[in-house]
């Protein structure tokens, strides 16, 4: 196996971090990695936002979850509550990828996505995509925290990606083998 397909095999979602705060080193590079992402016609239609801001990564995981928790259908605020109720697991830091919405943006922010958690990974980066950080997007406080986050305008939340050291490790998913089909 060669070292991207190893790093591609070691991903996993953490979700229980240690509180130390990785180098802004380790940090540009993994954010200079995601703007590399293929884009449809390139229009790389994201901007990359790198939170080292604690009280507003706090106040963004607490809106979250009080809306969450207000939903009629409580089950995924339950599922949170049930993994130790913290939504970001106690990630030091997180990159919030907004975007600018066209046909292929959706697909792009998942491609970058993937970027940041390959070479997050390959650098010892333990890390979690996030879409929950969404509900924080959804009721009052959304133009606050797009304007705390710096969202140029017309941008909205796509997606967010939580990095930090592991606290406890856990084995990546087993893939389903039974999902590829060859037709020759
Ligand atoms: C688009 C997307 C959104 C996700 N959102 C969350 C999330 O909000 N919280 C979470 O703990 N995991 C989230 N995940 C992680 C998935 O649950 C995880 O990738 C899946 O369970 C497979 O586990 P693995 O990543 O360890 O292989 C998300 C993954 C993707 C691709």
């Amino acid at each position: 196996m060669n070292e991207t397909l190893k790093v591609i095999a070691d991903r996993y979602s953490c979700r229980d971090y240690r509180p130390d705060m990785p180098s802004d080193d380790k940090l540009r590079a993994i954010a200079e990695a995601a703007i590399q992402a293929p884009s449809g016609m390139n229009r790389q239609p994201w901007r990359v936002i790198v939170v080292k801001d604690k009280a507003l990564m706090k106040d963004i995981e607490d809106e979250a979850m009080s809306y969450l928790k207000n939903l009629e259908d409580s089950s995924t605020y339950q599922r949170i509550m049930d993994r130790g109720g913290a939504l970001f697991y106690g990630a030091p830091c997180m990159i919030v990828v907004p975007i600018e919405q066209n046909d292929y943006s959706l697909i792009d922010c998942g491609i970058i996505c993937q970027n940041i958690a390959l070479a997050a990974t390959s650098l010892g980066i333990a890390n979690v995509i996030c879409g929950l950080t969404n509900m924080a997007f959804k009721g009052e406080r959304a133009d606050e925290f797009r304007r705390r986050l710096g969202f140029p305008s017309g941008y909205v939340f796509g997606c967010s990606v939580l990095l930090g050291y592991a606290n406890t490790t856990k084995a990546p998913h087993t893939p389903d083998k039974e999902k590829i089909l060859f037709i020759e």
